[in-house]
This record gives structure tokens, sequence and C-alpha cells, in this order.
């Protein structure tokens, strides 16, 4: 009884993985699905393949494990957040297909909350800003177009969720309505002071109570699997978002820690501690993952464009074959030759909110090759990512905390060494990667794991933290200033666009 299984519902794949207590990786599945786009700007999942290829990961997973289901403890959930599920709560049907974080159709409702000047009580309440990318509006546009919604949510015969509150649903057969806290934190509907939904957000935007899942802490005994999934009642005692549970899984538990998360996109998240805390440099506040009723808080902000650059190269022009390429290009140059690559193809994130900006590859001469692309475009993912470390501790410094003196990285991405080098370079801190990099599972099954009694708390799950290898500066600090000076001037020429 001392495994732990994690559900990693993500984006663009479902995962499951086999730890046991230590963190050590038993065995692995993953399945892709499909990506749905019926309009420019839209982006939709079908509910029935999230939850069917889950299932199939969670089996093979468990089968290529040879573990018997009595052996696991405990599981967890971690998924992609914001993404917005509404079903029947008679039948378990889907109303509509779920509307994916990226998806901007909602758009246009957002500004219209902000001319009413919810802004601020949106800000105060949640810690976020008023953007499409949270349910909210997601959940809106689903009550508004879907003829009958509004009522019968009313009635209560609807449920609404994120995609963790759906696999529950599923696993128990119906029996949880439920999410955690750092899940909830997400929607923009969720008082991350009190740990509770805001009736003030709810009722301006005309959703009613009856709609939403319990919320409760990360760590939590949520319910129990149907036993026909996975051939035993197991326990659900771990569920986080995506970005919390690698925070988590990081060990970052602390004020002042932070992980960098190098995928599609990149996402930074620095733990706050209990204190909640504003952004004045473009970062949104969220709730971390929780083990017990105390709200803790992180910043986060995101690089929409991170491993999609090198995609872009490989896909877009043809630079090569197999995205593993581009470490080996890039360093057959000794630098990136005065060459500055800023991929804003869908708008610049946090610090910069430019979404009409877009992509630029400036300071060719006549001597720029591919190796000098491939070489900007690793160097892309670092900078985003330093503007945003650098956003996070001015914010810490300003709230009279010391600012970020190591990073910790996950992700795909971080393989990269020549990447992670350049990263410690203008950072001018130590860049952290862990023995597993699977954080994001990892801190799915730590949170179930704690919440079945495999450890006696915080601190010992830290223990088993460890680093496989650190980066440490060796630029100058005035070059790596220098160097940022340089791509701050490239990113003001592609608003210019
Ligand atoms: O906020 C969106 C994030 O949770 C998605 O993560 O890893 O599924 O792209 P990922």
């Amino acid at each position: 009884m001392s495994y732990l299984i994690a559900l990693d519902q993500g984006t663009s794949s479902s995962r499951a993985i086999v730890f046991d207590r230590e963190g050590r990786q038993l065995a692995k599945a993953q399945q892709e699905f499909r990506q749905i786009y019926p309009q420019p700007g839209w982006v939709e999942h079908d509910p029935q393949e999230i939850w069917t290829s889950q299932l199939a990961t969670a089996r093979e997973a468990l089968r290529l494990s040879g573990l018997r289901p009595e052996q696991i403890a405990s599981v967890g959930i971690t998924n992609q957040r914001e993404t917005t599920v509404l079903w029947h709560r008679a039948t378990g049907a889907p109303l509509h297909h779920a509307i994916v974080w990226q998806d901007r159709r909602t758009e246009p409702l957002c500004h219209q909350l902000r001319e009413q000047g919810l802004a601020p009580l949106v800000r105060e309440r949640t810690g976020l800003v008023i953007d499409a990318y949270f349910s909210a509006t997601k959940l809106r546009w689903l009550l508004d177009h879907i003829p009958g919604a509004r009522e019968q949510a009313r009635r209560g015969e609807l449920a609404f969720g994120t995609v963790d509150s759906w696999l529950m649903w599923q696993l128990s057969g119906g029996r949880i309505h439920a999410t955690d806290v750092s899940n909830a934190s997400r929607t923009m509907l969720f008082d991350v002071h009190r740990n509770d939904w805001d009736d003030e957000i709810l009722a301006a935007l005309d959703i009613p109570r009856e709609v939403l899942p319990a919320v409760h802490p990360s760590a939590h005994a949520f319910g129990h699997l149907d036993p026909q999934w996975l051939g035993a009642a197991l326990p659900i005692g771990g569920v986080a978002g995506d970005q919390q549970a690698a925070l988590f899984g990081q060990g970052c538990f602390k004020a002042g820690m932070a992980k960098n998360t190098y995928g599609t996109g990149c996402f930074t998240l620095m733990h706050l501690g209990e204190r909640f805390q504003t952004s004045s440099n473009g970062l949104i506040t969220t709730s971390a993952a929780q083990t017990g009723a105390q709200p803790e808080f992180a910043l986060e902000g995101s690089v929409f464009i991170g491993g999609a650059v090198v995609q872009w190269l490989r896909d877009g022009l043809h630079a090569f074959p197999s995205s593993s390429d581009v470490e080996s290009l890039a360093a057959s140059v000794p630098d990136a030759g005065g060459v500055l690559f800023v991929p804003a193809f869908t708008g610049l994130g946090a610090p910069y909110w430019q979404p009409d900006a877009r992509g630029a590859i400036v300071g060719l001469s006549r001597g720029s090759t591919m190796a000098h692309i491939a070489r900007a475009a690793l160097e892309s993912i670092a900078f985003q990512s330093a503007a945003l470390l650098q956003a996070m501790s001015r914010d810490a410094v300003a709230a009279g905390a010391a600012p970020v003196s190591e990073l910790r990285v996950d992700g795909g991405a971080c393989v990269n060494n020549l990447l992670m080098q350049f990263q410690a370079d203008l950072l001018g801190i130590p860049v952290v990667r862990p023995r597993v990099i699977e954080t994001t599972a990892l801190g799915a099954a730590y949170l179930a794991g704690l919440s079945a009694g495999l450890y006696s708390g915080l601190e010992a799950l830290g223990a088993h933290w460890q680093a496989e290898r650190v980066f440490h500066p060796t630029l100058p600090r005035e070059r790596a200033l220098e160097r940022m000076a340089d791509w701050e001037r490239a990113v003001r020429q592609t608003t210019a666009l």
C-alpha cells in the first residue's frame, strides 16, 4: 500500500504515472487526444475523449507497473487548468465540448466586464485580471448559448467543473462533484482569501451557485473510485492544477521559492507563503496547492511561445527534422551573432501584455545562418522567462522580501543544457534541474500521499527533492544586463509592427 498513481490530464495528452513513496517512477503511459478548432481563436476538447484517454492511461500505467490495484495507497489528479466543462448531473452527459483555456471567444464579454468597472473587485477577491483565459466567462458563454441551460443550472440539474472535477465525477461514478483550491482559483469566481465562491462576482456574471463544485484543500480525502475502473475502490487524495502541482513537486513550499516549467509555453510560479500580494509588474496571484485550510498563494506569469518556437523552426521553416536537433544546431555557433528572435506569434503575455504584438527576427546580417536563428530562438525562451523572474523579484522586493535566489526547472525543454546555462547567465542565479523532471505528476502524487498518511509532512517531502544538475551563472553581470537591454529593445520593435 505504499505506491501512488498520478493522473496528469494536460492540454495535448493524458498521462498516468505510478510512483513509489520515494518519488521514483515505476511506470508511465500517455495518450494524445483531439484538439478541436471550430473557428479562429476557438479551442475545444471532447470531454468524453479526455475521460477515456485518461482512464486508458491509468489502466496502462498500472498494468506496466506490475502492481495489484490494492497496492496503490491513493490517486492524485493534476490537470490543464481553466478548461471548462458543463454536464448533466442525471446522466453525466456533457452539454457541449469543453472550452479550452486557450480559447479567446469570450474576449468581448471580458471587455464588457472591464467597462463595467469590475476589474478592481476581481483583482482583490481572485488575484486575477479579467481575461478570457479563466473559466468564468467560458461558463457564462455556455449558459448564454445553450438553450435552457441557465434555468437547468438554477434548478441544480447541471454541474460545472474544470477538468479535475470532470475526472472525479467520472472516476467516482457521479458521486463526487468537487475541486481543489488551486483549480478553483483559476475560475475568476473564487475568493482566494476565504476559499469560497464569491457571490458578488457570481451575481455580476449571472452564474447560479448551484452549478459549482464543492472546494477542498489540495491534499484531501475527496472520495473513492468506482472499482470498475481500476479494479479497486482507490481513494482520491490529491488534486491540483498542473502548474501549482509542479510548484509542489519541486518542493517549493515556502515564500520566495520559484519554478519554471519549459513546455509549449512556460509557466513561472513563485510561492508567496500565506501572504496575498498583487503584482505591480503584470503578474497574477493564484492559490498555491494547499495541504490544509490556511490559504497559500503564488505569483504567476506565463510565456505563450516557449518550446513552441522550436516546433515553428521545425515545421514552419523546416530548419531541422526533429526538435531535439535544435541544441546541436544552436551549439554549432558560439553565439547568436547579434540575432534576436521575439516569438510574439500570439502577442506577448506577462510582463508585457501586448496582445497585438507579432513575431520578429532582428539583427540579421549577411553572415547570419540558420544556426544563429536557432540559437536566438532558444535564447528567446530564456529571455522571456528572465523577464518574468525579474518582474517577480521586483514584486518580492517591493513587499520587503528577498529577490528570487534560485530557479528550479522542469518540463520537456529543461533537458536542453545550452538553454539552462543561458537562463542562469541571464538571471545571475543558479538554475537547478531536479532528478525527477515529471514534477507535475509528482506533485499530485505527493499531495495524494500526504492525505493517505504516507508522509509525515512537508519537511519529509522536501527531503526527497534532489538536484540532478546546477547551472551556475558564468556571464559577467554587466554583460547579462546588456543582453537583457538588447532583448527589451527587440521587444519594443515587435509592438511597433
Ligand atoms: O493554465 C493552463 C495550463 O494549466 C496548461 O498546462 O501543461 O496542459 O499546457 P499544459
